[in-house]
């Protein structure tokens, strides 16, 4: 007698050993639900290349929320469309400013929602590159890092003022962690955790986005301060670097096409990972499903399962408040 012989689909049988057996598994309390808030009152308008996802005034913006917090989705992270940019992007950081504005009327209707923000100038800027404009040493306009951290610490501090339970820079600016937890800590808001865009790569997935927060870059590209694709150690030093400087949560960007970046990432370091299935991930699904193509929620649902099998704690996603209600059921 042999050994018996191997029947791996012994535990695949029905639901419940498959269930039994299952090595990852998502639950909405893994989701950050990404929402764009805009000045104004009663506007909902529908952002074309993201359908189901909206640019709301405030009070738009608080039933949303309260449909995310009713489904069990624990943090949304606001993006910011104001009514006027400017070559620094002022508007980030003005008494006015539309997301503090936001964070206030949410931290008063959903106190128990975790509250993050993006911390970035590009949908403030007139020029929509995420920070000031310089010369660099071959005489072209590029963003100069030392003069936009200032500005990113003046956002991030009028975010924690406002109430933010978190902040997330998604500049890319060297030093930009240690610079905020910096001013947080000078003011008091020791408490402010960050979650880092550590590893964010310049990648052709943002394109709705940019049509979302409509902060296309008006010259040039982001390759100058966005890593570059190719690069797996190069990645691993800039989420070393940020842990150094004081991120609470580190996160590679876009998730789907950089799951080996996120594997290494959670080999790696011990903090919680976060990944950032972007807007372009999002849109080729719902356009393919919406043509009969392909099905929207077990595509959707696999790529989350992906990205946590990968070793992402946290996801962002336009799916959030879907998926929960998926996996409800
Ligand atoms: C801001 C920012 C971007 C995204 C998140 N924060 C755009 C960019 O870097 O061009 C992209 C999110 C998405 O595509 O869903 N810098």
């Amino acid at each position: 007698m042999g050994f018996p012989e191997v029947r791996m689909r012994r535990l695949r049988r029905n639901p419940a050993l498959r269930r039994m057996v299952a090595e990852t598994s998502l639950s909405p309390n893994d989701f950050i639900m990404p929402l764009f808030v805009r000045p104004g009152t009663g506007i909902k308008k529908e952002i074309k290349s993201m359908p189901g996802n909206y640019q709301c005034s405030v009070d738009q913006l608080v039933e949303e929320a309260k449909a995310i917090e009713a489904v069990g989705v624990p943090a949304v992270i606001l993006f910011g469309i104001p009514d006027t940019k400017d070559p620094i992007g002022s508007s980030a950081f003005a008494d006015d400013a539309i997301v503090c504005r936001a964070i206030e009327t949410l931290k008063k209707e959903c106190p128990a929602l975790c509250v993050i923000t993006d911390v970035c100038m590009c949908e403030y800027t007139d020029h929509g590159h995420c920070g000031a404009i310089r010369p660099n040493l071959d005489g072209a306009p590029d963003v100069h890092n030392d003069a936009t951290l200032e500005l990113l610490a003046k956002e991030a501090l009028a975010h924690a003022r406002a109430g933010a339970d978190m902040v997330a820079p998604s500049d890319m600016m060297d030093g930009r962690v240690g610079v905020l937890r910096q001013t947080l800590d000078d003011h008091h808001f020791e408490e402010v955790p960050i979650m880092a865009y550590s590893a964010k790569f310049a990648s052709a997935f943002y394109g709705p986005f940019r049509d979302a927060a409509e902060s296309p870059p008006q010259f040039g590209d982001r390759r100058t301060y966005q890593m570059d694709p190719p690069n797996r150690k190069e990645a691993m030093r800039e989420i070393a670097l940020d842990i150094e400087e004081g991120a609470d949560i580190i996160m590679v960007k876009p998730a789907l096409a950089y799951l080996d970046i996120i594997r290494e990432a959670s080999d790696c370091f011990d903090l919680p990972i976060a990944a950032y299935q972007v807007s372009g991930e999002f849109a080729m699904v719902k356009s393919a499903a919406a043509q009969g193509w392909i099905d929207e929620k077990n595509t959707a649902l696999e790529c989350l399962m992906a990205i946590k099998r990968a070793g992402a704690k946290l996801i962002l996603t336009y799916w959030a408040k879907d998926a929960a209600v998926w996996l409800a059921r």
